[in-house]
């Protein structure tokens, strides 16, 4: 988001004529510490003290005359930089190498723009060696003093420079997946690989917030401002939060407040059943919708700026409008309306397909499911209702298409969902960073590159901030993902995996970043003075790894080779035969689900121009996707002129190998990194290799029993 600032109406000019005016004399930066205690057993990720050195040794000149929360941290931050590396606080913008400044709302017309208007957006400036950060409210100086920190020394050095910065969407959303009552199967966090929760502990909210403050403070640096705190799956315990967990949910929300992170909870369909004592949920009964504006009152009197409800309905099990004859936008419009006075929304997830399946109907293609159930509703949903979808049709596959149904619904607010957690890419024991494969799908040009010109090149991302082509510009989404993090000293288990919760905030922030340049980002803060074996290594083992991951796993978007339930592990038949809707149909003769149009369950046509036929068309679909859309024999040869088996073959080889190269490169340079990432590491790295071992052996023996050919190179295969 480096977008070219207003050359010649640079900040520096602006504040010559109106830091002196602004300053008061309860401008102060001798208030308080650090609000959030640094706690030594704790990892920083990539905010260690050492990264505000650049900022916290030069002289600052803050201009804040405001008593938000996010002012005191703002104000708090840097006296705890400055105190911890010898810079100064200074009065005068004269004196000053740094001045952080709240524009004022009165500022002359050629000092704002439209873009002001954004409480999150921030102008950089450097000149004559002066860098200056302005905002129109604190939450833009917040995320500017972390672009400062950001960029380190960098910021301080080079030509004169006025960057506008602002965020691509006001929704940028983490949800937890976390119990309160621990769960006999999913445990304290679903799908976490990181130890227990940072907000409940032993079937309770935790007294101590700190690590939930901490988080705050990470998140902030990244450009994440919402997290809902539950998750989606509600049991009993969990619906308490609407009720007597109340006043803990307010101590949640407190913690988040001083970074610009706004609370939400995930509530159960059936709250008015379990909670209130009533015999239905029924969106349409008054009882109900007076049960929903009651509740939705308690939380708002609780915590005023509260976000608002993400629901999993008629979802996997959990309730929903269905079983009152309802529709989706019926139950959402419901929950809206209870939530409008106070300004919330419901973040209603379109993860609705049938789980019982009977895998012997070919009929039914669960690829299909979130647009039929959601698209014929577009232009229905209440203004405060967003709908929350996964970004490919199936769930959090290694490879799989972009979902249909994101670019289905032009009059409708529409947040595609990612999984930041790697329930299915390695459980954060693989070293996989995810920004690239991110990246690649907020990039996904729906309309294509290069047809109507009106369309073509509009991203999912686009559909995110609301550019749907079709739409009015008006209907703007966000962008949202499963949390990675626990309780863990590294937050996310492997200490790598830090690097994907730092990579989401940045691309919600700005989708178009490089995801290889927020790596590096990563890399600096988190390493700092970072040596370049240390950063070689880590981009030798995290640039590919994606792929590297991809190319040991389910090959050709199969998807779903996994080990049910834990989805950790090679089993090729694992789901084949199972309830769950995610069968690949591989015999004898060959291997993939048919979607086509022509001759499949037709969810090709679930696309708009020029996808629908490129997917279609075994001549066009790309390879990577081949088997998601195409059931082909063994012996079709893609585009890469290899057969599918010798693709299979090749792939599992040579991504063990990468693997081992991988472990190879972090042995000879860990004695580089510090001891405990270095402990840690190692420790995954040795996992990694016995897992992708067996995937690469239980794949291709498995393609090899199956289809009977061998391997033109003659390696071992069981
Ligand atoms: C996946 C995951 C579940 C989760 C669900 C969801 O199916 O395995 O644990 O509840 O997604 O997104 O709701």
């Amino acid at each position: 988001m480096e977008a070219p600032g207003r050359s010649g109406l640079g900040c520096n000019r602006f504040l010559s004529s109106h830091l002196i005016a602004l300053e008061r004399s309860d401008v102060t930066l001798n208030r308080p510490s650090h609000p959030v205690p640094a706690d030594p057993a704790v990892h920083p990720a990539w905010l260690p003290e050492a990264a505000f050195a650049p900022l916290g040794s030069r002289r600052v000149a803050l201009v804040l005359d405001d008593a938000s929360p996010v002012a005191d941290t703002v104000r708090a931050e840097v006296t705890a930089a400055l105190a911890a590396h010898g810079g100064a606080a200074v009065e005068a913008a004269e004196a000053a190498d740094v001045v952080l400044a709240l524009r004022p709302a009165d500022a002359a017309p050629q000092f704002q723009s439209d873009g002001d208007l954004d409480p999150e957006a921030f102008t950089y400036a450097r000149a004559g060696g002066v860098v200056t950060v302005t905002a129109s409210d604190a939450r833009g100086l917040l995320y500017g003093l972390f672009h400062l920190v950001r960029l380190g020394e960098r910021a301080f050095t080079g030509a004169d420079v006025v960057e506008r910065h602002a965020p691509h969407t006001p929704l940028r959303m983490l949800d937890h997946w976390d119990n309160i009552a621990v769960h006999p199967v999913m445990g304290q966090v679903e799908r976490g690989y990181a130890g227990g929760s940072i907000f409940y502990e032993a079937g309770v909210v935790r007294e101590d917030l700190t690590r939930v403050a901490q988080y705050a403070r990470l998140l902030a640096a990244s450009g994440v401002n919402r997290v809902a705190i539950n998750n989606v799956n509600v049991g009993p315990a969990e619906t308490r939060l609407l009720d007597d967990l109340l006043p803990d949910v307010a101590r949640i929300a407190a913690a988040f407040r001083p970074y610009g992170i706004t609370t939400h909870l995930s509530v159960s369909w059936a709250s008015p059943v379990r909670l209130g004592g009533l015999a239905t949920s029924d969106p349409f009964d008054a009882g109900v919708q007076e049960w929903w504006a009651g509740a939705a009152d308690r939380v708002w009197a609780a915590i005023p700026d509260f976000g608002g409800f993400v629901i999993k309905a008629d979802s996997e099990g959990q309730p929903g409008p269905f079983a009152y004859g309802r529709t989706h936008a019926d139950g959402a419009n419901m929950l809206a309306a209870a939530v409008a006075p106070h300004g919330g929304l419901i973040h209603w997830r379109a993860f609705v397909y049938n789980h019982e399946q009977d895998w012997r109907d070919r009929r039914t293609d669960r690829a299909k499911a979130a647009f039929e159930h959601f698209a014929p509703y577009d232009g229905t949903f209440a203004d405060n209702v967003i709908v929350q979808i996964k970004h490919g049709p199936l769930d959090f596959q290694v490879r799989e298409a972009t979902s249909p149904a994101i670019a289905a619904m032009p009059r409708t607010r529409v947040a595609p969902e990612f999984q930041v957690t790697t329930e299915y890419l390695g459980h954060q024991k693989h070293a996989v960073y995810l920004g690239r494969m991110w990246s690649q799908l907020l990039a996904f040009p729906y309309w294509g590159q290069d047809g109507d010109g009106s369309r073509s090149g509009r991203t999912m991302a686009d559909v995110a901030a609301g550019r749907h082509p079709l739409g009015d510009g008006t209907r703007v989404g966000g962008l949202a993902a499963v949390s990675n993090v626990g309780d863990d000293v590294f937050w996310t288990g492997h200490p790598f995996a830090q690097a994907n919760l730092y990579a989401w905030g940045r691309l919600a922030w700005d989708p178009t970043a490089d995801p290889i340049a927020i790596l590096d980002e990563w890399i600096a803060l988190t390493f700092p003075g970072a040596t370049a074996l240390v950063r070689e290594t880590l981009h030798a083992i995290l640039d590919q790894s994606w792929e590297t991951y991809e190319m040991y796993t389910a090959p050709l978007g199969v998807c779903f080779m996994v080990q049910p339930g834990s989805h950790y592990g090679p089993s090729p038949d694992g789901y084949e035969y199972s309830p769950w809707g995610t069968y690949h149909f591989a015999d004898r003769d060959g291997v993939g689900v048919d979607r086509t149009r022509a001759t499949g369950s037709g969810y090709t046509g679930q696309y708009p121009a020029p996808w629908s036929d490129v997917y279609e068309s075994l001549d066009t679909c790309p390879d990577e996707l081949l088997l998601f859309f195409h059931h082909v024999p063994y012996s079709h040869v893609l585009h890469s002129g290899k057969t599918v088996v010798q693709h299979v073959y090749d792939t599992h080889f040579e991504g063990l190998e990468r693997v081992l190269e991988a472990a190879r490169r972090w042995t000879e340079a860990q004695d580089a990194f510090p001891a405990d990432v270095a402990e840690r590491v190692t420790e995954r790295f040795a996992e990694q290799v016995r897992s992708a071992t067996d995937w690469r052996d239980v794949v291709n023996t498995y393609f090899l029993r199956h289809s009977g050919v061998a391997d033109a190179h003659g390696r071992t295969i069981y």
